[in-house]
């Protein structure tokens, strides 16, 4: 058997015809792009996947003609005709089938369309509920058929890079029990247990560690990952992960597979080369330097300053406070900031409240290395001089100040480096991997505001995360300090993915449930076949997930992740298309033995 390019009805694709193709006899199939009529000539562009390509019925070919002027924009034909080069300064340069045109002998018309509800051009003004609703028009879309292209290909290296090294493609179940990964499940009722219910995966985690514990010891997968959160522009509920594991090795490892992974899908999607080894930032780093652990590095310069020991004796009221209840001061300093005018200081400090901070005191250094602020008459000279040499800030610059507990100082002034950089244009071009390493193993709740257990501590990363050699035996007693053999791969300020080596000790998982505030009852109703598990030979392992939907974002320069997934859910997480979710039909909530509670008023 012959399998046909561009399948039987066809001999080649619209888009691939060039002047070589002159003389030859085609068959084409498609969608009709537009069709300008002249009544004795009519001028068809012809869609397909390959590209777009001229077709001309002309009085010679009467049956041509006619169906010719009867088709509209999104019917889908079939065309017989001749390549032929098109007249001179007729030539299209913008096309790449530009040169030449094909003559029809015949015109099929295979399918009428109704009338589109919106152009199928890259430069729409439409609502995006109608372009999800009409979803197979909007993909029709060059822009967004490309991207569908460039997801494939991204996909496709990755697995080829994957085989390369040995990793087995192991698909996990969907319906399954709770992963924390520090969302809320979406469930699925059992009708054959009734009262009873599945959890669709927040990731394929503890099944892929016990693939390990079954001797897989590498093991990756495209897995879909489900999380009920609030949603933004880089959060699906449903989303795609390459997930990864492998067995007796350690971090370096996972880092140097994860950056071979993602140097292959730059350079054969893009032809972008990415270097390697990628910058290192401990966390601790990451956070003083740029209050975020994921820092985007194309911007240059516009670090953090710790003026701490600056303010230590100070005046000002604001930082007195704070430091006196062991927060912090951090200051950023905007080269050439000083022409701001008023109102932009002014525009700024309402900035900073509306992310919840209490002010943002700012200060220009003049010539002379003196400060205008409205605060400089509450700072020494000293303070001065030290702010003005711990911020590295030169006579003309601005200076800004964020007082209040240390991580929330820090990650108001790491969100205004990158409001100003985006502001005032300082974000260079490219691509800026990183690697934020060296994790904590815990953060208080109340920095992170979601809570896997019971106590005052999360996780970091999820409890699963192995703390570093030196920390094994004595987490409990300084969990704000101890450190975790966990990463992250940072690029242009996305978290393009995480992971960590695990804990494959049943006592020491055990332990960290025990401190999390998840009694053995609870950890082993959870958990209890990751710890049996645990206990039947598991080699040392670790992995990384990296998020495919937002790699394919990257790589495709795209704003939202809902233009890189083909049929994605808007924002309240709802899909234009299906209508999906649906109201429950009666007989499905019975058959689970479910009843609904009356909705929630309003508001
Ligand atoms: P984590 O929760 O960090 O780790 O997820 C890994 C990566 O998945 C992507 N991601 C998302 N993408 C789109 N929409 C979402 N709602 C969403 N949530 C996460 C991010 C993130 O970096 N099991 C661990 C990995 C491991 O330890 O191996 C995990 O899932 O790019
Ligand atoms: P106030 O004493 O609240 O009037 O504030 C005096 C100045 O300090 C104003 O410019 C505030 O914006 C600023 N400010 C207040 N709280 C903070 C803070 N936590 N961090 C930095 N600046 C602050």
């Amino acid at each position: 058997m012959t399998i046909t390019p561009y399948g039987s009805l066809r001999s080649h694709g619209a888009g691939t015809l060039r002047l070589d193709d002159v003389d030859t006899e085609v068959a084409l199939a498609g969608w009709v792009a537009t069709r300008r009529d002249h009544g004795g000539v009519a001028f068809l562009d012809l869609r397909d996947r390959s590209g777009l390509v001229q077709v001309v019925a002309d009085p010679e070919v009467s049956a041509a003609l006619e169906a010719a002027h009867r088709v509209r924009t999104e019917w889908v034909v079939r065309v017989t005709g001749t390549v032929r080069a098109r007249p001179e300064g007729m030539v299209n340069d913008k096309l790449a089938t530009g040169q030449i045109e094909v003559a029809a002998h015949d015109i099929e018309v295979l399918s009428e369309a109704a009338t589109p509800p919106f152009p199928v051009e890259d430069t729409i003004e439409v609502s995006e509920e109608l372009r999800l609703a009409h979803r197979y028009v909007d993909l029709r879309r060059p822009r967004m058929a490309e991207i569908l292209t460039l997801r494939s290909r991204a996909t496709s290296v990755i697995r080829r890079v994957m085989e390369e090294h040995g990793f087995l493609d192991v698909e996990t179940p969907m319906l399954t029990r709770a992963t924390p990964e520090g969302a809320r499940d979406f469930l699925v009722p059992s009708r054959l247990q009734p009262g009873e219910s599945y959890a669709l995966p927040q990731s394929p985690q503890l099944f892929k560690q016990l693939l390990m514990v079954a001797g897989v010891e590498r093991y990756y997968q495209i897995a879909r990952c489900f999380r009920d959160e609030n949603l933004r522009a880089d959060r699906q509920p449903e989303f795609t992960q390459l997930d990864v594991e492998l067995s007796f090795g350690d971090q370096e490892d996972v880092l140097g597979i994860t950056e071979e992974v993602l140097v292959a899908a730059w350079r054969e999607t893009l032809g972008v080369e990415v270097a390697t080894p990628f910058p290192r930032l401990t966390y601790a780093e990451a956070m003083a330097r740029f209050g975020s652990d994921k820092p985007d590095l194309r911007i240059d310069g516009l670090e953090l300053a710790d003026l701490d020991a600056v303010f230590a004796d100070t005046e000002v009221g604001v930082f007195k406070g704070v430091l006196a209840s062991g927060g912090s001061v951090v200051a950023l300093a905007l080269p050439g900031g000083g022409s701001l005018t008023r109102k932009r200081f002014d525009d700024l400090v309402e900035w900073a409240k509306r992310r919840g901070a209490k002010g943002l005191a700012w200060g220009v250094v003049e010539d002379g290395g003196t400060l205008r602020s409205p605060l400089s008459k509450f700072m020494s000279d000293a303070e001065v001089a030290g702010l003005i040499q711990t911020t590295g800030a030169v006579p003309g610059d601005a200076v800004f100040f964020g007082a209040g507990p240390t991580s929330f100082a820090r990650e108001l002034m790491g969100a205004l480096r990158n409001h100003l950089a985006a502001e005032h244009d300082l974000i260079g071009e490219g691509f800026a991997f990183c690697w934020v390493v060296d994790a904590p193993m815990f953060e208080p709740v109340e920095d992170r505001g979601e809570a896997v257990g019971t106590t005052a501590w999360t996780p970091v990363h999820h409890p699963f995360t192995a703390p570093t050699s030196e920390w094994i035996d004595g987490f409990e007693q300084a969990p704000g300090e101890a450190r975790s053999n966990a990463y992250d791969v940072v690029c242009n300020g996305y978290e393009l993915g995480g992971g960590s080596i695990r804990i494959h000790d049943r006592e020491v998982q055990a332990r960290v449930f025990r401190f999390l505030g998840i009694s053995d009852e609870v950890a082993e109703e959870r958990f209890g076949f990751l710890l049996r598990g645990l206990s039947h030979g598991a080699p040392p392992h670790g992995g990384i997930a990296l998020g495919l939907d937002r790699l394919v974002m990257l790589l495709a320069d795209a704003t939202s992740i809902r233009d890189v997934i083909a049929f994605p859910k808007t924002q309240s997480g709802s899909c234009p298309l299906t209508d999906a979710p649906a109201p429950y039909e009666p007989t499905a909530l019975r058959d689970v033995g479910l009843r609904l509670l009356p909705a929630p008023a309003a508001g």
